[in-house]
């Protein structure tokens, strides 16, 4: 890890493990250009790759010609409606209603460590294990300043980029779009990579070819979303797992963005990440900034699998915080497909003394605890405990479940409020709507505006009262519906367009506090299932629920998806009931299990009515949990096939860091007349270590696993799975 300036070339050169990130200081004018970003590089000045000598339009030299150099010249950061039609980073409106920005290098700083992201998440590492630079731009006819900060780890072969923009001016200035991310680059006829998905079916992989003009996705549901996910590849058309180049861009943000990849006319690729503009502004008065949300960028020529695995250490070692990053999670039981609206104490006491005997650790009740919910219709806001439903009040509840032996957690949905409760009726402005009129409800909810404090105290309240009140250690925190209608009772009608982006500030703040006063506390965030699934969240989060699709089959492209970029121990995940509640499909019990123990595992289903049969294989899963989670959840991942591209079959394994272990899973989805044994070849092991494989007599070495590979046998019927445990062999 090093970064470095070299005062001659005037070039700022990043260098992480593999990968080499390069900027340059061009011209009288110091336009900062973007020189190079790949596979690590030894040289540092290949100012070259600007093209300066070649374009006759260097605007010192040809100032009749400028806005043809800015059209084409390859910029760190690009400004607006001064010559460049492609994509711009930043725009404003100033004091006289113009709009136009333009950057210049002013100064830099380079030290060890890396600055905290003010009411934002942020990736973060201890001084000496972390560099930053530092590059303040100006546009001195503005008197804006931007500083771009790119921070590496001496771990990682991520880098990590933000922005703060300063008004240095008198007066006020509105920004009206920033972005986290430009990078220029010519294109090497790449494809774009992105994840897109919908409820219960999220994070898909999907590839598209890159055609000149803009392609882009994002999200203006105020959550990063079910429908995109906040992150881009571009790769080469023949990647694999284990080679290729791709570049991976992921926003640490939960909120609107855009994500977006442009071709020019000379095949230059431009691509942009931040948050969205569409319904984005930001007042600056004198003196005020606007830190941008922070994105990361990797860089693999090794495939999407190295790609994979940097994005999973980043966030085990750089962004999730809590206690229980490294710790087995409790295995649950959640009564939400169990019962639904329809539980009382006397129904939940019996699933926690059914899931104790086979070795269940925690109760989640879910929706419908509170206020006159029995359906999702009302109370949302109410949060005040039905005694009806609840005989003997919350605190009973969680005594008697704890004398089971169960730890309790609890649902809440704190940032709703239904038209039918008490919340909404004294306090009707207390929800997002535009001034007169009538905001569109959807699952019969309004969103709380929680960019006014005392909405948002009286959802820390209304939350830690009920914490406060019982031994609750674990919190599903959903989020059931997207924002509309977006205005603000609390914000003047020139800070309307804040609103979005001061929403997600604000939960972020609500979680944070949250966190601090319940420092035990386990917290899942969930979005109607997956809905808000993205980095952002679990720098206060360790776990997200993965989907509401909880069928086996359908999770693989899901979990897929997922831990292209997740780690395995963020991926909510359960074993639920058959036929499947979503699409209606039968698993064997044992698959739902299997697939499942890649993710945090529990259970989703009313355990006191299925078979003895599946209740047995409960004791045996939860005997697996507790061999394989520490490899599930610290280990490397590698996919060795995907039923999304094959139609037949899934398999995909973890690797202990120190290579003695190893976990392959296998579902065959469909099976076949007359099928073959079939062959895989397993990744990640040591060649030269020697293992025992499950099923197989002898012991063989790395090398032979990873070249000949394991055989394994066709199973009767479809959904069937097996794991395969995989172990050095000792002395
Ligand atoms: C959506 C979640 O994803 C479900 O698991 C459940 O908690 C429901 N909301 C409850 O309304």
């Amino acid at each position: 890890m090093n970064i470095e300036y070299f005062e001659t070339s005037r070039v700022f050169k990043i260098d992480t493990n593999s990968t080499s990130y390069i900027m340059a200081v061009c011209d009288r004018e110091k336009f900062l250009g973007h020189v190079y970003y790949g596979q690590k590089i030894s040289d540092s000045d290949v100012n070259y790759l600007l093209r300066l000598n070649e374009n006759p339009f260097v605007p010192s030299l040809n100032s009749r010609d400028r806005g043809a150099f800015l059209d084409s010249f390859p910029t760190e950061f690009s400004g607006h409606n001064v010559g460049d039609y492609r994509e711009s980073s930043i725009e404003v409106i100033d004091k006289n209603g113009n709009r136009g920005v333009s950057l210049f290098y002013k100064s830099h700083s380079i030290y060890k460590g890396k600055k905290k992201l003010y009411g934002l998440p942020s990736t973060f590492a201890p001084d000496d294990k972390c560099m930053t630079l530092e590059i303040h731009l100006e546009d001195d006819v503005l008197n804006l300043e931007v500083v771009l900060f790119y921070s590496i780890f001496e771990d990682s072969d991520a880098i990590t980029r933000s922005v703060k923009v300063i008004n240095k001016s008198d007066d006020t200035i509105s920004l009206t779009k920033i972005m986290s991310v430009c990078v220029d680059m010519d294109d090497d006829n790449f494809q774009m990579l992105d994840l897109q998905g919908a409820w219960a079916r999220e994070r898909q992989i999907e590839y598209r070819s890159i055609g000149h003009g803009k392609q882009s996705i994002g999200s203006t549901r105020g959550e990063s979303s079910h429908q995109e996910n906040p992150f881009i590849g571009l790769c080469d058309q023949s990647i694999s797992q284990d080679s290729g180049r791709i570049y991976g861009f992921h926003f640490i943000y939960s909120g609107n963005f855009i994500a977006q990849v442009e071709k020019n006319q000379f095949d230059m690729l431009r691509i942009t990440m931040g948050i969205h503009p569409d319904n984005f502004s930001f007042e600056l008065q004198k003196n005020e900034e606007f830190t941008a949300p922070e994105a990361v960028l990797v860089f693999s020529s090794e495939g999407l699998g190295k790609m994979t695995r940097t994005f999973h250490d980043l966030y085990r070692n750089h962004l999730i915080r809590s206690p229980y990053k490294n710790k087995k999670r409790p295995i649950l039981i959640n009564n939400w497909e169990a019962t639904y609206f329809d539980f009382d104490s006397e129904k939940l006491i019996s699933i926690a003394k059914e899931a104790k005997t086979h070795g269940i650790e925690m109760l989640v009740m879910d929706d419908g605890w509170f206020g006159k919910r029995n359906d999702d219709n009302s109370s949302l806001g109410d949060w005040q405990v039905n005694e009806d439903k609840l005989k003997g009040g919350l605190k009973n509840l969680v005594d008697r479940v704890n004398e089971i032996g169960l730890k309790f957690g609890i649902w809440f949905e704190p940032e709703m409020v239904s038209p039918d409760s008490d919340l909404y009726r004294e306090h009707p402005d207390w929800a997002i709507a535009i001034q007169g009129r009538m905001p569109s409800r959807s699952r019969n909810q309004f969103v709380l505006d929680l960019s006014r404090k005392e909405v948002a105290d009286y959802v820390y309240e209304s939350v830690a009262k009920i914490l406060r009140s019982a031994n609750i250690e674990y919190v599903k925190w959903d989020m059931n519906r997207q924002l509309s209608d977006i205005g603000s009772s609390g914000l003047a009608p020139q800070r309307q367009g804040e609103l979005m982006h001061r929403y997600v500030l604000a939960v972020y703040d609500l979680q944070e506090r949250l966190i601090t006063e319940f420092p035990d506390l386990l917290l899942e965030n969930c979005s109607g299932g997956g809905g808000r699934f993205d980095p952002g969240m679990l720098y206060y989060s360790p776990q997200i629920w993965c989907s509401d699709d909880t069928d086996a089959i359908e999770r693989l492209s899901i979990q897929e998806g997922t831990a292209l970029l997740y780690p395995l121990s963020t991926m909510g995940a359960h074993v639920s009931d058959c036929p499947n509640h979503i699409v209606g499909r039968t698993t064997p019990f044992e698959t739902r299990g299997n697939v499942a123990l890649a993710g945090t595992f529990g259970y989703e289903l009313d355990i006191t009515k299925i078979s003895n049969e599946d209740k047995n294989q409960i004791s045996k899963q939860v005997e697996m949990y507790h061999k394989y989670n520490d490899l599930v959840r610290e280990g490397d991942y590698y996919r060795i096939a995907s039923y999304r591209e094959n139609h037949y079959f899934d398999c995909y394994m973890v690797v202990s860091k120190d290579k003695k272990k190893a976990l392959v899973t296998y579902v065959q989805v469909r099976n076949r007349a007359n099928a073959h044994v079939r062959k895989i070849r397993l990744k990640g092991l040591d060649p030269q270590k020697k293992y025992t494989v499950e099923g197989m007599e002898k012991a063989y070495y790395g090398d032979t696993l990873l070249n000949a590979g394991i055989v394994v046998k066709n199973m009767r019927g479809d959904s069937q799975s097996t794991l395969i445990y995989i172990r050095e062999v000792e002395g």
